[in-house]
């Protein structure tokens, strides 16, 4: 749950696992919904034939500049764009682009944000109280913060980061600010420590689930997971695949959710002797339970230990049967 950051920047996570599922065919057009540093993009632009083309999203302005100049050498092939995944179905009409061979979606944030501190997301680190994953957007996640009613706080903390302690921590925020408003991380961090008990030993860990809680919420990242997914499921040519890396239990529980759905073939008993739930499977779960990384990978990057990857494959020919 907690993103540490790696040694070095942002290392891209499960790489040679991205590269074996996502790349079915060279030549394709592939989608990378959260293109960061550019670490995975650029991965797969170098496994393209001179034909493939990558079209990279990210809601952060900052992750745009960097990850186009990352990719510049490919030229036109791979193109950076400042958007939103929530709303790619319109993105991609308005590219003319109407089918993909690939969709990757590697979630959260990345070490270049949480290592900013001017951005927000680290308990560790002094910085205004942000968390916006596209500073250009709405307002700092201290406004909200200095605002919402005490229930509407200890339900985020409990919803989004599942945190034991919401209750506790809501009511000391909401004393806390009647003295002074609550702008900065080292701010929050200390009503955190003082609301972890005698000793505090544990304040590490309710930071870091009060600190995603702010992030999911304010960035509405679980909404945007669920309609992102569905629209790449809809872009996906038959055969190609869907990759998603989750960091946490909440993303992976959407990514299964839509997934499985999207797999779902007709459960209806056989005594009815037709069909009447309607099921329509978009393709299959090319395997039924989470890849994690390989041991060797998380000594190097430690960030990677919380991942797991999921891989869908669009069918060939939608089948009122089920996927193969
Ligand atoms: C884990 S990082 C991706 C790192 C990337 N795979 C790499 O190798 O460098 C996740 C990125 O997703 C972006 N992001 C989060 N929510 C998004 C959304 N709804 N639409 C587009 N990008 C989003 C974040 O700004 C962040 O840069």
């Amino acid at each position: 749950m907690d993103h540490q950051p790696p040694v070095g920047g942002h290392l891209p996570v499960m790489a040679d696992e991205v590269l074996r599922e996502l790349i079915t065919d060279r030549d394709g057009i592939y989608l990378d919904a959260t293109i960061g540093g550019a670490g995975h993009a650029e991965m797969i632009m170098q496994q393209l034939s001179p034909k493939g083309r990558l079209i990279g999203l990210d809601r952060d302005p900052q992750a745009v500049a960097r990850a186009a100049a990352r990719l510049a050498s490919f030229g036109g092939r791979a193109q950076v764009v400042h958007s939103d995944y929530r709303s790619l179905g319109s993105l991609f009409r308005e590219l003319g682009v109407a089918e993909i061979h690939g969709a990757l979606f590697d979630l959260g944030l990345s070490s270049l944000q949480l290592d900013n501190p001017e951005r927000g997301f680290a308990y560790r680190l002094d910085g205004p109280l942000d968390l916006r994953f596209d500073p250009t957007q709405g307002e700092p996640t201290s406004s909200w913060l200095n605002s919402a009613t005490e229930e509407s706080l200890a339900s985020v903390f409990s919803e989004f980061g599942e945190e034991p302690l919401s209750r506790r921590i809501a009511r000391r925020i909401v004393k806390a600010r009647l003295a002074e408003p609550i702008l900065t991380t080292t701010q929050l961090r200390q009503l955190i420590i003082a609301a972890s008990g005698p000793g505090g030993r544990t304040w590490g860990r309710t930071a870091a689930r009060i600190f995603q809680a702010l992030r999911v919420h304010s960035n509405s990242e679980l909404d945007a997971i669920a309609r992102g997914l569905d629209a790449a499921l809809s872009l996906l040519a038959g055969g190609s695949r869907l990759v998603v890396i989750a960091y946490h239990s909440l993303e992976d529980r959407i990514v299964k959710t839509v997934t499985r759905e999207a797999a779902r073939t007709c459960d209806c008993p056989k005594i009815y002797g037709r069909c009447i739930c309607g099921a329509s499977p978009r393709g299959r779960l090319v395997y039924r339970r989470v890849l994690r990384p390989a041991d060797s990978e998380t000594v190097t990057n430690p960030r990677a230990q919380a991942a797991r990857m999921r891989v869908f494959e669009k069918c060939a020919i939608p089948s009122p049967l089920g996927a193969a």
